[in-house]
């Protein structure tokens, strides 16, 4: 039986490059986002992925997207909580409406769609990988909702494979450093790259594919004994403590 990854936020970046892997390895791919055209053009042309519309911060919509899937595929072996979006400004300047809008996709939706999926995932013994960030490792300014956010799926993980794991659902999160997609075009000025640059080991930005490949492995049967982990897929940024450039040699 083929394997069936439901992946959210899949129209493009991380999530998009998720489901190209999983369909590589002959998995099948529900492919769900809110930006209709964009997963639409994603979508066509994958062979054995199919596209879903949802707001992962609508309830009611959960719900719908995912007994759509499950009528299409009939099963889902993970669920990648990817959807996410990014609003950085000073505290004084987050009003509620931006800090409830931040919430509402990065933490309620992640809440919400595993909630959805919890059965199907019961009856596959199947897998969750939340996708938070190393915003949610390390504070910085200007994050005062995504680092929270991102600090929370963190903690909802650890959660989800406390309580899950006697079902047989394993849950991990990935913490990306930064990837050149468009939610982070839209923060990272050329100035911030540069600093990044210079602060991670590896000196460069993660790609779409480097994350996936940990997202893919996290919820394959190699990880069968891996659950309630944060695998920091950041190139180094999260290990380096005082990691003061005058200090390098
Ligand atoms: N790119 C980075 O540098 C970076 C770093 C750390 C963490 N992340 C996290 O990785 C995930 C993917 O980010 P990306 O960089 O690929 O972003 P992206 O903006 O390229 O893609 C995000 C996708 O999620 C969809 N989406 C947003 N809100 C949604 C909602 N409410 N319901 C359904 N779909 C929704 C968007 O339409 C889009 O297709 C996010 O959770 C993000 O916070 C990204």
């Amino acid at each position: 039986m083929q394997k069936v990854a439901l992946v959210t936020g899949a129209a493009r970046g991380i999530g998009l490059a998720t489901a190209q892997l999983f369909l590589e390895q002959g998995w099948r791919v529900a492919m769900l986002d809110r930006d209709v055209p964009a997963l639409d053009s994603a979508c066509a042309g994958l062979e054995g992925a199919r596209a879903f519309y949802c707001d992962v911060s609508e309830p009611a919509e959960v719900e719908t997207a995912v007994a759509e899937v499950l009528a299409h595929f009939g099963r889902i072996d993970a669920l990648v909580n990817n959807a996410g979006v990014a609003d950085f400004g000073p505290i004084a300047e987050t009003d509620f409406k931006r800090w409830r809008n931040v919430m509402a996709v990065n933490l309620d939706g992640v809440f919400l769609m595993s909630q959805a999926c919890l059965d199907a995932l019961k009856e596959t013994q199947g897998a969750i990988v939340n996708i938070a960030s190393i915003s949610g490792l390390r504070a910085s300014t200007l994050r005062v909702a995504y680092g929270t956010s991102k600090a929370a799926v963190i903690q909802l993980t650890k959660q989800q494979a406390a309580e899950l794991g006697e079902d047989g659902i394993r849950c991990n999160c990935v913490c990306p450093g930064p990837v050149r997609t468009k939610l982070a075009m839209a923060v990272h000025s050329q100035e911030i790259i540069d600093a990044y640059h210079d602060a991670i080991p590896l000196n460069r930005y993660g790609s779409e594919r480097e994350i996936a490949e940990v997202i893919v492995f996290l919820c394959s049967d190699k990880a069968s004994y891996v659950t309630g982990q944060v695998v920091a897929a950041d190139g180094g940024f999260e290990s380096t403590g005082v990691g003061l450039p005058a200090l390098r040699r």
